[in-house]
């Protein structure tokens, strides 16, 4: 198993490249299965949840091409044939995301079968809503054997309202809403830029949406979508975590080929802690001033504070001076990274979706470990501020979302390498 060696100290100096959105090219992959024309998506960000979603189509009879480097990231998706509509076990509990393929195969071959995804390390994360939008659609949905069965003659449009606010469940009905009989009004949905970024698509391909990107979408069905060609919007996650790396080394970052517009929560806390940022409509440059003040954040939906930046907003609160106290409203159990932060020296007391962090202390390196995505993330940073050596296991957590993220991090003067078996680089494209 992979593992990042990282020696702290030196401030981030330098240009980094911000890949397209994990989050946004996902559901952009499961949007083809609605067409049996190709769909040509651009910007697709070479990491690991990317090839689940290849296996994941590939095993349904899709005809997937990823091509990376030259082929500026560019992924075919042609659906034509499709053999088995079913996501397995084995794919669903290693990414979750992939049970949004779940309204785009109803929705067009009137049947699916999707593992229920189970635990996971951060909550509970159960799908209930997108099966209820599923059944008001007009989809008999019966749960056996761990997997969802859905299936439906044609969708019908209808209205549906969130009881509570959730991304992949708004772009898992939106998708399935494209190809229903009639008009569909879904009400509290997710606003996330991701979720625009599908509707745009799917307009794209002749799907009739408004109001992507705000509480309430309304989606005309239509009978047939076809093939389109779409660029993915930025990363900003990827790009949230190196401004905070920046702004944690104090470095000097220019972080280029990004969207500051969807980074507001982010860099306004970062004014509070005392980090100025200069933005152009791509990039946001980050200069450290050697001091950082304390700052609570609270997660929330889009607009508001993401809990996908809410670790490594944690490791830069260690720095900061005073008590920041960061409350976390999403998920019930997203504190995995703090006891790993605390075995680094920090300050951090959990007070149930509380995490109260008192700083600044000195970080020191040690054997931690990775427990999900944006945790290993946040180790990460804490780690290059640390004194001496860490040790991060368990990396290939960091690989299912970030693109070659110690190669960008070396690129800028960390030190940072890579132990163990390499995920391996696709070289040109390959058909499955
Ligand atoms: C998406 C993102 C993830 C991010 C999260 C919150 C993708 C691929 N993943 O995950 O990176 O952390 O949004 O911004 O885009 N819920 C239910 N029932 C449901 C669905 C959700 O109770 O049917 C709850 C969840 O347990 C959670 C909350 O709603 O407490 C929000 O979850 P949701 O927005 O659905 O997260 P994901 O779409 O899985």
């Amino acid at each position: 198993m992979d593992k990042f060696v990282i020696r702290g100290g030196n401030p981030l100096l330098g240009t980094i490249r911000i890949s397209g959105a994990k989050n946004a090219a996902l559901p952009a992959m499961a949007a083809a299965l609605l067409t049996d024309e190709p769909v040509i998506l651009e910007n697709i960000p070479q990491v690991r949840d990317i090839e689940t979603t290849r296996k994941l189509l590939a095993a349904m009879g899709a005809e997937v091409e990823l091509g990376y480097g030259r082929a500026h990231h560019r992924t075919t998706l042609c659906c034509r044939n499709l053999i088995s509509p079913e996501a397995s076990y084995e794919l669903v509990k290693t990414m979750r995301a992939s049970t949004l393929v779940l309204g785009p195969l109803v929705s067009r071959c009137g049947t699916a079968r999707v593992s229920l995804p189970g635990g996971c390390a951060i909550g509970a994360r159960p799908i209930d809503l997108h099966i209820k939008g599923l059944e008001r659609l007009g989809a008999k949905i019966t749960t056996e054997h761990g997997y969802v069965e859905a299936s439906a003659d044609r969708l019908k449009g209808t209205e549906i309202v969130f009881d509570k606010i959730t991304v992949t469940g708004t772009e898992d009905l939106l998708m399935a809403a494209t190809l229903a009989e009639g008009q569909t009004v879904i009400q509290n949905c997710a606003r996330e830029p991701e979720v625009a970024d599908l509707a745009e698509l799917l307009n794209k391909m002749g799907a009739k949406i408004e109001g992507a990107g705000t509480p309430t979408i309304r989606v005309k069905g239509v009978d047939k979508l076809h093939g389109a060609k779409h660029r993915i919007i930025p990363d900003r996650i990827e790009a949230a975590t190196f401004i905070i790396a920046g702004a944690l080394t104090d470095g000097d970052l220019n972080v280029t080929e990004c969207n500051p517009d969807h980074l507001g929560a982010l860099l306004q806390k970062l004014q509070e802690v005392g980090i100025k940022t200069r933005n152009t409509k791509d990039s946001v440059r980050v200069e450290g001033n050697g001091t950082l003040k304390a700052a609570d954040v609270v997660t929330e939906e889009y607009p508001g504070f993401p809990t996908d930046m809410q670790a490594q907003f944690m490791a830069l609160a260690t720095q900061a001076e005073g008590t920041s106290i960061v409350t976390e409203n999403i998920f019930e159990n997203r504190f995995m990274h703090a006891q790993e932060m605390v075995r680094m020296g920090a300050n951090i007391k959990i007070e149930g979706s509380r995490a109260v962090v008192r700083g600044k202390t000195q970080l020191s390196g040690a054997a931690v470990l990775a427990s999900d995505l944006r945790a290993s993330a946040s180790l990460v940073l804490a780690a290059l501020v640390a004194d001496g050596e860490t040790i991060i296991d368990r990396v290939y957590h960091i690989d299912r979302g970030y693109e070659h993220i110690e190669e960008k991090l070396r690129g800028v003067g960390a030190q940072i390498k890579r132990i163990g078996e390499i995920f391996p680089k696709r070289r040109g494209s390959g058909a499955a």
